[in-house]
């Protein structure tokens, strides 16, 4: 009897170690990390200024501007930030100037979007569905 339960004990502690073995296969662990600091304070900023109700990061938000999860990508750095401090009108049914920040909140922003665009989306999205479907890009400002 003592043997049929060490044999019990062996076969649960070797079923939980290949259970976790797969768990950390699976969700591939060590991938996984925190937002790095230095980019908090323009996801602070983001979400203060309702990006969002606009823009998608990952697709969720508003479909009025572009995804902005790869802008950091196709713009670099300098147009992004002079896009945020000065912008432009846009152009459309919308004749609004677009969201205006500080050069700090800016620069925050920015470091907020450097970090969205070292995130692995498998080559989402799509270059043709990164643009809305009117309006001004930072292509046609200058
Ligand atoms: C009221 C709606 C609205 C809000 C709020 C808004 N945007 Fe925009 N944004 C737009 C529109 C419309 C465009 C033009 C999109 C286009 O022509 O592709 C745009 C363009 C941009 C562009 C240039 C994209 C490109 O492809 O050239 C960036 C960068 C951007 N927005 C960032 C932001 C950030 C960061 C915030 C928050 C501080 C923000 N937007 C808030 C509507 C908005």
């Amino acid at each position: 009897m003592t043997k049929f339960y060490a044999f019990l004990s062996l076969l649960f502690v070797t079923i939980s170690l290949f259970a976790l073995l797969v768990y950390h296969s699976i969700l591939n662990i060590s991938s996984l990390r925190p937002i790095p600091s230095d980019a908090i304070p323009g996801k602070t900023a983001f979400q203060k200024q309702a990006c969002i109700e606009c823009h998608t990061v990952f697709g969720n938000g508003g479909y009025l501007g572009g995804d902005l999860t790869k802008i950091y990508e196709k713009k670099g750095a300098a147009a992004l930030k002079e896009y945020l401090v000065h912008p432009p009108i846009l152009t459309g049914a919308k004749q609004r100037r677009h969201v205006e920040v500080n050069a700090e909140e800016a620069e925050a922003i920015v470091a907020y979007l450097r970090f969205l665009n070292t995130i692995d989306t498998l080559d989402w999205p799509l270059d043709s569905n990164n643009r809305s479907h009117s309006g001004q890009s930072l292509n046609d400002v200058r």
